[in-house]
């Protein structure tokens, strides 16, 4: 029988028997789900716990901004803010190809928090890794009763072999819904437990084609309107999330005054779904779609196209890398 405060108390207990007094590490994102792991553990050994945000450059617009806010401010937490952009683009630079982009920044974050942990514990170093893996994490990089792999999710199957943490994973049985009640439970904020699910590797596997920071600085702002504009429509919990993709390797002619342009086209990703499994495309009003349009074309420059994806999952996956 499945109860959000049962499964804390039993998560408490599990963890306290495994980590003891020692040291732990969490890997937070700016996502409900490593929220949630977090402070699940931070429940269950305290200050033994230090989180580390590791900024791989790869956020959407004030997302750091808003993990302090909604998070750290709230719980206490103690967090150590990684900066490392530079590091990210360098090991993304060249790569098109969606599941080296994915592996790429999976061994990247790894060694961030191995840096990380150096830095926090010196020689007595960190024995345990925390990480807000979900059920459909497992089964869709293949953990479970032997799938294919569909994607490799960064925090399953981008993990490099000579790993030199033991990892915590409280949430690997349940689904997303079930997450939200247990950080409700907690005592989380909605503006946390609510968040639309964004991807641990960023903008990077919204960018078809290579990841700059040109090209990231672009994605950003289009999204930035979009979820702007979504925000302001009411629709932000109807909608399961809505990513915003940009094409960087097609180019369309276009006008604009007397002019022509040749700018890249944005696709609008609107989805409902229960728990990312399946999904279907949100029928959005059109006065939205409209707005979000417009406002895309006029306020980023290259761009000067915005589509909208109408497929459901699957066959297509909510993500487009
Ligand atoms: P797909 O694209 O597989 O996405 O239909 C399903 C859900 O998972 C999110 N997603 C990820 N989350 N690390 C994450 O933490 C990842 O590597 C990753 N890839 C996809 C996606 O945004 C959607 O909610």
């Amino acid at each position: 029988d499945w109860t959000s405060s049962s499964i804390v108390d039993d998560q408490v207990a599990a963890i306290r028997a495994e980590v003891g007094d020692r040291r732990v590490l969490c890997a937070l994102s700016g996502g409900v789900d490593s929220a949630v792991a977090a402070a699940l553990v931070q429940r269950a050994v305290g200050d033994q716990l230090t989180c580390v945000f590791v900024d791989h450059g790869l956020l959407r617009k004030g997302e750091a901004e808003q993990v302090k806010h909604d998070f750290v401010d709230v719980t206490g937490v103690d967090l150590v803010v990684a900066e490392e952009s530079e590091r990210f683009l360098a090991a993304l630079e060249g790569i098109s190809d969606p599941e080296t982009k994915r592996k790429t920044i999976g061994r990247e974050f790894i060694r961030s928090f191995e840096d990380a942990a150096r830095g926090i514990a010196g020689d007595k170093g960190i024995d345990f890794l925390v990480q807000g893996t979900l059920y459909p994490d497992v089964v869709e990089s293949g953990g479970g009763d032997g799938a294919a792999t569909i994607k490799s999710h960064h925090n399953v199957g981008g993990l490099p072999e000579d790993l030199q943490f033991t990892l915590i994973e409280p949430l690997r049985t349940l689904f997303k819904d079930e997450v939200r009640a247990v950080g409700t439970e907690l005592g989380l904020p909605d503006s946390m437990v609510w968040r639309q699910p964004f991807p641990g590797p960023g903008l990077a596997i919204r960018i078809i084609g290579e990841v700059t920071r040109e090209r990231l600085d672009l994605l950003r702002d289009a999204d930035a309107i979009a979820r702007e504009e979504l925000s302001a429509a009411g629709l932000d919990r109807q909608v399961w999330q809505m990513p915003v993709v940009l094409l960087a390797q097609v180019r369309s002619v276009g006008v604009q005054g007397d002019g022509r342009t040749y700018g890249y086209p944005i696709v609008l990703r609107p989805v409902t779904s229960e728990d990312a499994m399946t999904a279907d495309w949100s029928r959005l009003p059109y006065e939205l779609l409209e707005r979000i349009s417009t406002r895309i074309t006029n306020e980023c420059r290259q761009i000067n196209r915005v589509v909208l994806d109408v497929t459901s999952k699957p066959p297509a996956t909510i993500e487009w890398e």
